[in-house]
C-alpha cells in the first residue's frame, strides 16, 4: 500500500473540527481588527525565499523542497507566507494608493526538517502582516491580536517572549562585538556556527546544538547596543505590553530563524507542546520591501503553527465529529424510496441528515444512528407509509412521537427547530 510522505499528514473527519473552528475564530477576529485575507500561491521562484529569509538560515540552507520544473527554473513550495505576502504587495502595487494595509493568509508551508511532535514537513501557519505603519503600536495590535485570539480559544497557558534586533545603524556596532566574541569559543562551536560566524554571526546565536548554546552563555545582547530611536520603539512597546496586561518576558536571546527582521522580534510560547514550544513567532522587518523591489516600506507581522495550536485546544476541548440532526431509518423498498428524496430536501433546508445506504434491519440502522450520534431518527416501514406518519425518536431523551408524513419537511424542520 502506498502511505503518505513523512513529515507529511492527513487530517480526518473527528479532527477536522477543530482546525475549522480554530480557523474559524480566527477569521471572525481577523475582520474584527481590520485584516484583510490575501490568498498567495504554494510555490514562488526560490530566489524570492533566499532573497528574504535568508541564505546562511536553516530554512533556506537545509529545508526547502526545491525542484527544477520541465524548462529548468528552480520552484520552491513555499516554506513561510511573509515573502510571497511582500512580492504580492510589491507586484500589485498595492502600496500605490495607501500603504497601510493588514492582510492575513491561512495556508500550509513546506519545510523539510526533522519530523516529530509538533514539526512537521507539511504544516499550517495562520499568518497576520502590517504593512505601512513603521511605529512601535503596530507591533503591540499584532501581539494583542495574537493574545485575544489566544483568549478567544481559551488557551491560557501562553507567554510572549520579545526582544530587539536593532537596525541598521546600530547592529553593524554589535556585529563586531559578536564576531570578536565569536573568535574566542570558535573551537567550541559547530561547523555550521564556524562558516556562518563570519558571513552572519547573528544566525550563531539561533543555533540549537547544545555546545553551541553552552559556549554562548556571555555572548553580548543586541538590545544593550540599540541605537536612540530603537531604544525609545522598544521601550514603548514593553511599555505597551503593560498597560494592556500582556504578560510578557524580555528574552535577550530571542533572534529567530529568519534574517529579514528588524527590532522588534517577538513568540508565543507554551507550556503544553513539549519540545516545540513555540506556538507563533514574528516580528518587524522594516527592510524587506525595499529589499525585494518595493517602495521603502515600514512592515510588522506574524504567523502561528496551526497544527501546534490544534494541539493545544484539543488538549482541552477534544475534537468530535460532526452529528446528523437526523437519521433516517426506512425499511423496505418504498420507505427507502421515500426517504432518499426527503434526506436531499432536508439538506437543501439546512438539516444533515443520513440513512442506510444498503437495505438493512432496524436493528442495525438504530445502533448506525447511535454510532453516529444522531440526535433524532425517524423510523418509516410500509406501515407508517400507509398511516401517514413516522415514528421520531429522541436519541437523547429516547422519547417517541408521531410525525405526519405529508409535508414532512416541513414538520421536522420545525420539531428539530425547537430543539437545541
Ligand atoms: P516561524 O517562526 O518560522 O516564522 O514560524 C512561525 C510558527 O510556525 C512557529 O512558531 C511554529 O509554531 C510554526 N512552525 C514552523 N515550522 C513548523 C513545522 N515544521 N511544523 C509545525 N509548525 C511549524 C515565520 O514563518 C515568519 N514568516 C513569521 C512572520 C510573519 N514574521 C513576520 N511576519
Amino acid at each position: 500500500m502506498i502511505q503518505l510522505i513523512r513529515g507529511f499528514k492527513d487530517i480526518l473527519p473527528g479532527e477536522v473540527e477543530l482546525w475549522q473552528t480554530i480557523e474559524r475564530t480566527a477569521v471572525a477576529l481577523f475582520e474584527d481588527f481590520g485584516f484583510d485575507e490575501l490568498r498567495i500561491p504554494i510555490m514562488e521562484k526560490t530566489e524570492l525565499f533566499a532573497r528574504s529569509i535568508g541564505e546562511d538560515t536553516d530554512i533556506v540552507e537545509k529545508e526547502m523542497y526545491t525542484f527544477a520544473d520541465r524548462k529548468g527554473e528552480l520552484l520552491t513550495l513555499r516554506p513561510e507566507a511573509t515573502a510571497s505576502i511582500v512580492r504580492a504587495y510589491i507586484q500589485h502595487k498595492l502600496h500605490a494608493a495607501d500603504p497601510a494595509h493588514h492582510f492575513y493568509v491561512i495556508g500550509p508551508m513546506f519545510r523539510r526538517e526533522r519530523p516529530q511532535k509538533g514539526r512537521y514537513r507539511q504544516f499550517y501557519q495562520i499568518d497576520a502582516e502590517i504593512f505601512g505603519d513603521g511605529s512601535a503600536w503596530a507591533d503591540v495590535r499584532l501581539i494583542h491580536l495574537l493574545c485575544t485570539l489566544m483568549e478567544r480559544l481559551s488557551v491560557t497557558d501562553t507567554a510572549v517572549q520579545i526582544n530587539s534586533l536593532g537596525c541598521p545603524d546600530c547592529r553593524p556596532a554589535y556585529r563586531r562585538a559578536l564576531s570578536e566574541m565569536l573568535e574566542k569559543v570558535a573551537d567550541r562551536l559547530c561547523a555550521d556556527c564556524n562558516r556562518r560566524r563570519q558571513r552572519n554571526p547573528l544566525r550563531v546565536l539561533d543555533c540549537k546544538v547544545p555546545g553551541c548554546r553552552e559556549a554562548l552563555t556571555d555572548a553580548p545582547a543586541l538590545v544593550d547596543y540599540l541605537c536612540e530611536a530603537c531604544k525609545i520603539h522598544f521601550d514603548t512597546v514593553l511599555e505597551s505590553l503593560t498597560a494592556l496586561n500582556l504578560a510578557h518576558q524580555v528574552d535577550k536571546r530571542l533572534v529567530r530563524g529568519l534574517d529579514y527582521y528588524t527590532r522588534t522580534t517577538f513568540e508565543l510560547q507554551t507550556g503544553a507542546l513539549g519540545a516545540q514550544s513555540a506556538v507563533a513567532g514574528g516580528g518587524r522587518y522594516d527592510g524587506l520591501v525595499k529589499a525585494l523591489g518595493g517602495p521603502d516600506t515600514p512592515a510588522s507581522g506574524f504567523a502561528i503553527g496551526l497544527d501546534r495550536l490544534v494541539e493545544i485546544v484539543a488538549q482541552q476541548q477534544p475534537a468530535r465529529r460532526r452529528a446528523p440532526r437526523l437519521f433516517i431509518a426506512a425499511l423496505g423498498p418504498e420507505p427507502r424510496r421515500k426517504a432518499f428524496f426527503w434526506r436531499l430536501a432536508l439538506a437543501e433546508q439546512g438539516i444533515r441528515c443520513e440513512m442506510e445506504a444498503a437495505d438493512k434491519s432496524l436493528k442495525a440502522q438504530m445502533k448506525h444512528a447511535d454510532r453516529l450520534n444522531a440526535g433524532h431518527v425517524l423510523i418509516i416501514g410500509d406501515a407508517e407509509l400507509g398511516k401517514g406518519a413516522g415514528v421520531l425518536r429522541d436519541m437523547t431523551t429516547k422519547a417517541q412521537v408521531e410525525i405526519p408524513l405529508n409535508n414532512l419537511v416541513a414538520a421536522l424542520k420545525a420539531t428539530l427547530a425547537a430543539q437545541p
